[in-house]
């Protein structure tokens, strides 16, 4: 391993406290800053692996009740330390897995006698790929993978232009039923659910932006203390889906 990454402030302290990687410390900022993992909560982790946002957000879930469901392009064991029977993995490229494949993997306990809405409260994306040298097609790349993540959350991509309204950011009616087959928006995200991405700053990101502001009630842009001072990585978060 590179000197830079075995003397990297993040890297010796997600050693010591037990993280499997220093990106724990990007969620645990976001976390502390708007809570968007509650107890009990439904948590889709979109590019899991190594698995230390699978840890915080089974360690952010508290004693009981709760599901996490991580899902990435490798195989990815669930961390020994901070997740327990309520984390599990799934194999697949987000690009392909359909909503409804990863709903019906909810624990059927979940389900109320008036069979409530099945989804998630959370989804997480830290996906990226290996950056190629080339900023420009990483940008590109990483907004694919950023619009993968949208349209697995709220059933929208982000690729259209159309910008919204600042006097009237009513979501934008996509297509007619949800993941289940009964819900009335289309995504896995529940109504006042949450959404972290992560994406490459450039071309394309503040069009991004404003298509989430479609969807959810407040949107921010967060950089991490431990994103790396040369990195253009930077998350949205986006706050309360909108009905
Ligand atoms: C920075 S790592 C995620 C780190 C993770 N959040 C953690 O804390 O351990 C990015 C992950 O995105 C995954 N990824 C990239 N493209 C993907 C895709 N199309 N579908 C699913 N996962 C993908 C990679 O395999 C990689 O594990």
């Amino acid at each position: 391993m590179a000197r830079r990454v075995l003397t990297d402030h993040f890297f010796l302290k997600a050693k010591a406290q037990g993280y499997v990687a220093r990106s724990a410390f990007k969620l645990l900022e976001i976390q502390q800053r708007f809570r968007v993992v509650k107890s009990g909560a439904h948590v889709l982790d979109i590019g899991c692996a190594p698995g230390a946002w699978l840890q915080v957000a089974c360690q952010s879930l508290s004693k009981k009740g709760g599901f996490v469901l991580g899902l990435d392009i490798q195989p990815c064991a669930t961390p020994k330390q901070f997740c327990d029977h309520r984390v599990h993995t799934l194999q697949a490229d987000a690009r392909e897995v359909r909503a409804a494949e990863l709903v019906s993997m909810l624990p059927v306990q979940s389900e109320t006698a008036s069979a409530g809405p099945r989804g998630f409260h959370v989804v997480l994306s830290d996906m990226c790929h290996n950056t190629v040298g080339n900023s420009a097609a990483d940008v590109v790349r990483s907004m694919e993978l950023a619009r993968s993540a949208a349209a697995l959350a709220v059933g929208e991509d982000g690729a259209d232009g159309e910008e919204p309204d600042a006097g009237k950011v009513q979501p934008k009616k996509l297509h007619e039923g949800g993941p289940a087959g009964s819900q009335e928006w289309p995504g896995v995200l529940l109504p006042g659910g949450h959404f972290v991405v992560k994406l490459l700053q450039g071309t394309g990101s503040q069009e991004f932006a404003l298509q989430l502001q479609r969807h959810f009630t407040k949107v921010s842009w967060v950089q991490p203390k431990a994103t790396r001072q040369e990195s253009r990585e930077i998350y949205l978060v986006g706050l309360n889906r909108r009905l």
